[in-house]
């Protein structure tokens, strides 16, 4: 990709000004942050274009992505809407010739990711998703701790986020829209394992049970899973679990992510981390808070990536491999047996 003179400023878009995070605005700061000017939102809901004029008085909105496209010369347009819209909207707009970044997670499906590379790559456009907790405060104190040899060898991976309850009536609760109880925090922990366990991946099985939740809500039949569980297995016999619920409340929180090594532990949630290393026969652990999250490094390695030539840190082929994950483990639980993995 030919890179822009060093002091062009990127002209950026968004798609979908979402009410429930305030996201949207989360990333047009960032993406000022990193030297690019924000300068149109597209929202299918009026109140949303209302709302990012409020924040950015200057952005020109648009009820519709097309109409965006046609009449705005916007050089990247950032996809945030719901899960089984962004592989349309990112093709649209990389055939309309524009640079894409997609909300985690990059797709539902490992094909709707491989049609999209395609595309970028015969356009010569950049395409990454929007890992910001690739730079949470937890795994980047994490890394260090492990790079540093400070459990031993790495052997196991167990991600968990759960609570007993009904989960909430908005798309996020729909299996066709979401793509299933795993997708949305299940994007955030295997972009974190993968930055621990390097290894290529082997097989993915996947399991899941459904049907107590699903008739309370709106989405009936198409409501997510009540509880999803994934293990990967990895070249060299490491290995690592995922499993998102709404059965249970676990006792250690609702979230947290457990590495364990050949000489110790290391246990962290969003605030805290453990790490517990055995010293012979002695148990030694030690507790402290992460660092805050870094998380506007991401649209500064995009800024980097396409003004300077930097290498882009969050690649499609880096997004894909939660999906193709997730994907499989979809699969598996159908085809009940384990699936060899196709992009290792
Ligand atoms: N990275 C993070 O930390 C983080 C945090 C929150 C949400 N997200 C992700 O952001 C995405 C959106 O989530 P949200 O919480 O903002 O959802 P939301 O429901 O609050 O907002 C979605 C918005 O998209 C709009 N929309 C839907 N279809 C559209 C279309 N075809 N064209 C234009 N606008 C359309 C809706 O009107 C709505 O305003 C999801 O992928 C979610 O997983 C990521």
């Amino acid at each position: 990709m030919k890179p822009y003179p060093p002091d062009h400023r990127l002209r950026t878009a968004v798609v979908g000004y979402g009410a429930a995070y305030n996201i949207g605005r989360q990333h047009l700061q960032e993406m000022e942050a990193a030297g690019m000017v924000p300068v149109a939102v597209a929202d299918t809901d009026p109140a949303r274009l209302e709302a990012a004029r409020a924040d950015f008085p200057d952005i020109q909105t648009y009820r519709d992505l097309t109409e965006l496209l046609a009449r705005s010369e916007v050089e990247l347009v950032t996809i945030i809407t719901p899960h089984n819209t962004h592989a349309p909207l990112a093709m649209t707009c990389l055939e309309a010739g524009r640079h894409v970044v997609t909300e985690k997670p990059f797709t539902i499906t490992t094909d709707q990711c491989d049609r999209l590379i395609k595309a970028a790559a015969s356009r010569d456009l950049l395409l990454s998703t929007y890992h910001n907790r690739h730079w949470d405060g937890c795994i980047l104190e994490a890394t260090e701790h492990i790079k540093a040899g400070r459990i031993g060898q790495v052997v196991r991976i167990d991600c968990r986020m759960g609570r007993y309850g009904r989960p909430g009536q908005t798309w996020r609760g729909s299996k066709s829209i979401s793509g299933g109880i795993l997708y949305d925090w299940g994007a955030h922990f295997l972009d974190y394992a993968f930055q621990i366990i390097t290894a290529p991946m082997v097989e993915v099985a996947g399991v899941g049970w459904e049907g107590h939740w699903g008739p309370q809500t709106t989405w009936k039949e198409d409501a997510n899973e009540d509880e999803a569980f994934v293990l990967v297995r990895f070249e060299g016999g490491q290995w690592l679990t995922l499993r998102v619920t709404c059965l249970e409340t676990p006792p250690a929180g609702t979230f947290w992510v457990t590495v364990v090594g050949t000489e110790g532990t290391y246990r962290f949630d969003l605030r805290d981390y453990e790490l517990t290393t055995l010293k012979g026969e002695e148990t030694v652990t030690v507790r402290g808070r992460n660092r805050p999250n870094q998380s506007h490094c991401y649209y500064q390695n995009i800024a980097d990536h396409l003004l300077a030539g930097q290498p882009l840190v969050i690649t499609p082929q880096w997004a894909r491999r939660p999906i193709h994950v997730l994907d499989l483990a979809g699969r598996s639980r159908l085809a009940n047996r384990s699936l060899a993995v196709e992009h290792p």
